[in-house]
């Protein structure tokens, strides 16, 4: 039977969005796949009182068992509450690029509060038509849609893309009006993953292009996907533990906080989260060979992962404190 996100305790996005817009800073989309991951999201979040957007891959939904998810998302709303005091921070629940119209229903009848629908691989006019129809059915339940335009140069689920294609500003007016989407997703010269720049390149993304296209839409809620920072620190403890990533680079830290100040009001971060999570384990692992409880391991990858996503929001999006404007 369907279940409403709002019989759930979570809330859609447009509020946060409007506010954010307004406020000049982002809220944070925090994948997870597991308990430690939406545990770390919820105590940081809760404790520096900012609002969150809880994201679910096609990939974690698979990995997790979508059962299980909706659940930890129930739990968190009843966590939040007890770690604020009977006052919970805004919580929603978001399909990370989702790819057919089913997925997004079958993730709203599901309950969650806000779903993306990423036609960016396909033409155009294909996209308008996915992104609307999606759209249609998504605001009789009032969830919130977000779509996409332009392509992030590397992997996105199955889907690789050798280079970008970014945004083109002349198409946002027609394409957030005729397909009525809540946000857009665009393509400024961030990637998914560790390795976003290859050694030598200027590590850069193209905010001149996103000045464009705040000109086109002014106040419109514009997403950041592919915004890890790929901490150097992080890189250099995995690989002295073992690990072997080799010239992983993100976007730097100044430039997101530069965006979020606009109508950027909404930035993805998975990747510095598994860096985060890696490190400690691996620290574990190599220097206490001894233990073989999870918890043990678990537990200190859970608290840098905590740390993380609170340094993300107080001193790059900007949305701590922001929970309860
Ligand atoms: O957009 C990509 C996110 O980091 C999710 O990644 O599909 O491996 O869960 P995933
Ligand atoms: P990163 O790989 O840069 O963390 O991006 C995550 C993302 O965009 C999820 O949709
Ligand atoms: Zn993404």
């Amino acid at each position: 039977m369907a279940i409403s996100f709002k019989d759930l305790g979570l809330a859609n996005t447009k509020h946060m969005f409007s506010k954010a817009v307004v406020g000049g800073y982002a809220i944070p989309g925090y994948n997870f796949n597991n308990l430690e991951q939406i545990q770390a999201i919820i105590q940081a979040c809760s404790e520096i009182q900012s609002p969150v957007i809880l994201q679910v891959s096609k990939g974690a939904r698979e990995y997790a068992n979508q059962t299980l998810l909706r659940y930890l998302a129930q739990g968190c709303v009843e966590y939040a509450k007890e770690i604020g005091k009977g006052k919970n921070i805004p919580i929603a629940l978001h399909l990370d690029h989702g790819d057919s119209f089913e997925l997004c229903v079958s993730c709203i009848e599901f309950g969650f509060s806000s779903v993306m629908i990423d036609g960016s691989h396909l033409s155009y006019e294909e996209n308008v038509a996915l992104t609307k129809k999606v759209v249609e059915y998504a605001h009789k339940y009032d969830v919130s849609v977000e779509g996409e335009l332009g392509v992030l140069a590397g992997v996105e689920d199955e889907v690789q893309a050798e280079h970008h294609t970014y945004t083109r500003p002349e198409e946002v007016v027609d394409f957030t009006k005729r397909t009525g989407v809540d946000s857009l997703a665009i393509s400024i010269g961030t990637s998914h993953g560790a390795f976003k720049f290859k050694p030598g390149q200027k590590a850069e993304i193209r905010l001149d292009i996103l000045r464009e296209i705040e000109k086109q839409i002014p106040g419109f809620p514009i997403v950041m996907h592919g915004s890890s920072s790929v901490p150097q620190d992080l890189v250099a403890k995995i690989n002295s533990y073992g690990g072997k990533l080799k010239e992983a680079i993100g976007i730097s830290e100044a430039q997101i906080r530069e965006a979020c100040k606009s109508a950027v009001c909404k930035v993805n971060i998975d990747s510095d989260g598994r860096l985060a999570m890696t490190a400690a384990v691996r620290e574990v692992f190599a220097t206490k060979p001894e233990e073989f409880d999870p918890r043990k391991y678990l537990g200190p990858a859970r608290n840098a992962l905590k740390e993380l996503y609170k340094h993300k929001c107080c001193d790059v999006l900007g949305s701590a404190g922001h929970a309860f404007d």
